[in-house]
């Protein structure tokens, strides 16, 4: 510790909206083991990134969800509307909605009353879901929300008393570990009443080989999308990280179903992030990511432990993934 600022750095360079982006990275590199939060992956370039990885032949879970939503999108939205009274329709975590798309036509064709209302962590997001979904979906009600999951789900539950139907899918719940993703269901169930639902969308097991390629693409995208997290870290956090010196590890587990990517350090190194150094030994990693996999019996264990119960399964053809309907008990 011999470098002396005579200004706090952090203070004048780091932006206000970055302060937490900071506080995280610093608090994941200097974890034993190192780790970074998934959730910093999606800026402008990680979106584009993750774009790119959603056409690329061996990501097939979006592929799957999609195939899901545009083959049984009646029989879906007949479970979602259950006995026909009026109902709010929340997506967690929103993104461009290419897959609600399919329901929200299919519930305006059907006149079933209903109110949109996506909720996403990005302002960007929701200003442009406002203006162009009601133009391609004439006669949609929506309301966007732009914040944190829970918080906006209580904002939902104070702006209206409707029946709440909740779509998380994408496996969003596989980004979290086990016992967080139960931790966040019994949350979400926290958040209902008795006889709201979710249709939540799990990647399931397969044949590992799948599952890995699908997360060591050969084109290199999923590599890109993970130096990206160290690039964007170099540009909004006055870092040097040199990205030729980490190399991406990604491995499947068929036991426990989890899937995680590394960065790997390929030699002694030290990085410096605002005024703070971080040291790196080679062969040091750092975690980046986990996307559990899960059985069939597990999705239907996880809605039993949190407080729902199990009502409908859909499926793409394949069964790689299942998108299933939870009612709360
Ligand atoms: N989390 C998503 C998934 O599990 C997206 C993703 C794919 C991803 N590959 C990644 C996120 C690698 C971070 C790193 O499919």
């Amino acid at each position: 510790m011999n470098q002396v600022f005579t200004q706090p750095v952090v203070s004048c360079t780091i932006s206000d909206e970055n302060r937490q982006f900071y506080a995280d990275v610093i608090e994941g590199l200097k974890a034993e083991p190192k780790r970074l939060n998934s959730k910093y992956f999606y800026d402008a370039n990680g979106d584009k990134l993750f774009q790119e990885l959603m056409n690329c032949p061996e990501y097939y879970p979006t592929d799957c969800e999609l195939e899901i939503f545009s083959e049984k999108t009646a029989e879906i939205c007949d479970a979602l509307i259950a006995d026909g009274d009026a109902f709010d329709l929340i997506e967690l975590g929103a993104g461009d909605a290419t897959k609600s798309t399919y329901l929200l036509k299919y519930l305006l064709d059907k006149k079933a009353d209903f109110t949109y209302l996506p909720i996403d962590i990005s302002d960007n997001v929701i200003s442009y879901l406002n203006i162009t979904l009601p133009v391609t979906l004439p006669g949609l009600k929506i309301t966007g929300l732009n914040g944190e999951y829970f918080e906006m789900l209580k904002k939902a539950a104070s702006i209206s008393p409707k029946r709440k139907v909740v779509l998380f899918l994408g496996s969003n719940i596989g980004n979290m570990p086990l016992d967080g993703a139960i931790e966040f269901c019994r949350e979400l169930r926290n958040n209902l009443s008795e006889g709201d639902m979710v249709l939540i969308g799990m990647d399931l097991k397969k044949d590992p080989r799948v599952i890995l390629a699908a997360y060591n693409d050969k084109g290199g995208i999923t590599r890109e999308f993970n130096l990206n997290l160290l690039r964007r870290i170099n540009r909004e956090l006055h870092a040097d990280f040199d990205v030729n010196k980490f190399e991406h590890y990604p491995t499947y587990d068929p036991e426990t179903g989890a899937c995680k990517s590394y960065l790997i350090s390929l030699q002694d190194q030290h990085v410096t992030i605002g005024n703070e150094k971080i040291g790196f030994k080679k062969d040091e990693y750092i975690y980046m990511e986990i996307s559990q996999k899960f059985t069939i019996m597990q999705t239907d264990q996880i809605a039993i432990n949190t407080g729902f119960q199990p009502i409908g399964q859909f499926f793409d053809t394949k069964k790689w993934f299942i998108d299933a309907v939870w009612v709360a008990a």
